[in-house]
Formats: structure tokens, sequence, C-alpha cells
């Protein structure tokens, strides 16, 4: 049995670890827990949900760049009503922490989604989607604009006592003035990236290789932006974060936390290795026992600059 203590207190809710599954890359959880133990990680964040079910973007909608994919889902769903009857009774007997993501197209649908959902008990959490770059309404829009990412999260605040994470855009200037917005208006976290628009063209044909055109750059290209971003708020505004992009290994993972985040997600990785979060767990232990950390949260912002 290893002595480190590998939990973490995130928004006052005790994580077994900093272990996360990312939106979008797990379905409702019950995607991936035929090939990972999911009760053996900090949590899962499921799939955005709208309040009505979504069709998504018609395909192609995912494909393959260097180092990295790009993703143009466009927020198919189940909608909430289909979350509840259908995705919760597999939730419910989970043992680890759930944070339900919620996408919307008006600020009211936000806030409608989360007061129906707050009373579940199933949902520990609510990471709020202002930053998908693949969809007309909401994704981008919102998530560029600090007054509407301000007002999201008052009026969501005022609808549930739960965590509010909101997940930030790195297709912005200065992400830590979100952030700050966030704090002032009673969000409790932020998630630090969401995927970065870019696209790609078959040579031969002349034509855009996703129907959407532009989609979401994922995977270990966006590495490097990503702790840039998660750094440039920890130096900046006082909120725990959760560092997301390009993290495929313990080593990755470590590398975010030193920058500034208490917990992290992993996406990309899911797709090519479902079992990635358990391994990760893994080599956290090895890492904090080399190098004689008791707790992994002392590896939060302790870079050295
Ligand atoms: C196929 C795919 C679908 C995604 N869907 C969502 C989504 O519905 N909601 C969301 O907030 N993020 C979504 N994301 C973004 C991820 O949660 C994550 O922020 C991003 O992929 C960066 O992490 P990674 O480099 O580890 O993949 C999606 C990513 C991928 C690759």
């Amino acid at each position: 049995m290893s002595k480190v203590d590998l939990s973490v207190n995130f928004c006052g809710m005790h994580l077994k670890n900093p272990v996360l599954l990312a939106s979008g890359t797990i379905g409702y959880g019950n995607e991936i827990a035929q090939f990972t133990d999911i009760n053996n990680l900090g949590g899962i964040v499921t799939k955005s949900l709208s309040l009505k079910p979504r069709k998504g973007n018609p395909p192609p909608r995912i494909i393959e760049t260097s180092s990295g994919m790009l993703n143009a889902i466009g927020l198919a769903n189940v909608g909430v009503e289909a979350f509840i009857k259908d995705k919760i009774p597999f939730l419910k007997e989970l043992n680890t922490t759930i944070f339900c993501n919620i996408a919307a197209s008006t600020i009211d649908e936000y806030v409608e989604c989360v007061h129906i959902l707050t009373s579940e008990d199933t949902i520990n959490a609510f990471e709020i989607n202002v930053s998908c770059p693949n969809v007309k309404e909401g994704g981008l829009e919102f998530g560029n604009d600090l007054q509407t990412v301000g007002r999201i999260t008052e009026k969501i605040r005022s609808v549930t006592k739960k965590p509010i994470i909101i997940k930030l855009s790195p297709n912005v200037s200065r992400i830590s003035a979100f952030a700050k917005v966030v704090k002032e208006e009673g969000g409790n976290a932020v998630s630090a990236i969401n995927t970065l628009v870019g696209t790609s063209f078959d040579i031969n044909t002349r034509r855009p290789k996703l129907y959407n055109i532009t989609g979401g750059l994922s995977g270990p290209a966006i590495k490097p932006i990503a702790l840039a971003k998660v750094l440039e708020i920890k130096r900046t505004v006082d909120i725990p974060i959760i560092g997301i992009g390009g993290i495929m290994n313990w080593r990755d993972a470590v590398e975010m936390m030193i920058v500034g985040a208490s917990a992290f997600q992993i996406g990309t990785v899911n797709f090519i290795n479902p079992n990635a979060g358990a391994e990760i767990v893994e080599g956290l232990i090895s890492y904090c026992e080399k190098k004689s950390i008791s707790k992994v949260s002392e590896l939060t912002g302790s870079y050295q600059i």
C-alpha cells in the first residue's frame, strides 16, 4: 500500500485523485466502463448536455492531425430528460465524483438545465461549457465575451448550491480575464482549456476534411498552449483550476499540476488507451514516492520561476 495521499479537496469535494475523464470523450461514463474501472479515478465529466436532444453535425466529424485530432461533433447529446431517465441510473452506481457538463444556446437554457439537474443527488458538480468551437449559438460566441460569461455564471449561481466550474476557451487573448469574471460572479473554479479552432483540407479534392469545415483541435499538439493558459490563470487569479489539454501520460499530468492545476482531465488519450487514467494514477504514485512528496496536492502551482 502506497503512503502517498493522492486525494484532492476540490471546491469542497473529496476527489480520490486528481485524474478526471474529459467531457465528450467517454459518453456518459457508460461508453468507457467496460475498458477501465472508473471507480479508481477522481471523477468523470459527462458529455455536454443541452435541454433538448441534439443530433450534432453530419460526418465526417473527427479526423486525425499531426500530434492531435480535430473534432466537430457539434454537441450531439441525449438532452436533459433522457439523461435523467437513461443515464443517471448507471452513474448512480459509480463510486466516483460526477461532473455534469452543460452546453446551451441561450443563457436561459443553461439556467434551466442546471435548475432541473441540481436536485439529482448523483451529480456532484456542474461544468459549464461556454467554449465549444463547433456550434453556431452558445459556443465561442459566449465564451469569447467577458460579459456573457459573467452573466452565465451569475445566473447559474442563483439556481444551484453545487460547485460551478466554467470551462474556458483558449481562443481568447487573455484567458485570465475570464477566470477573474467567473470568480467575481460566484463560480467556484475554471476548467482550462477547451479545444482550439483548427481545420484541415484534402489537397486532391481541395475540400475541407470536416463537414463543418472547422473543428476543435485536441491532443498532444495543444499541451504547451494549455500549460501556458493554466499558468496565466494561476499567476493572475486565486481560483481553483482543472487543467485540460494534451495530457497523454503521468509526466504530462505532473507538468499540468506544477503550472497550477488542482486536478486535470484527460480526453483524446481515452480514444487511444481507455485505461490511461488508471496508468496515470500509478505513475503519479511512483513519481511522488521517488520525490518524497506525501500529498499529490503539494504539486499544484509548485513551479519555480
Ligand atoms: C471527440 C471530442 C468531443 C468533445 N466533446 C466535448 C463536449 O461535449 N463538451 C466539452 O466541454 N468538451 C468537449 N471536448 C473537449 C474535451 O473535453 C477537452 O477539453 C479537449 O479535448 C482537450 O483535452 P485533450 O487534449 O486531453 O483531449 C471534446 C473533445 C473531443 C476530442
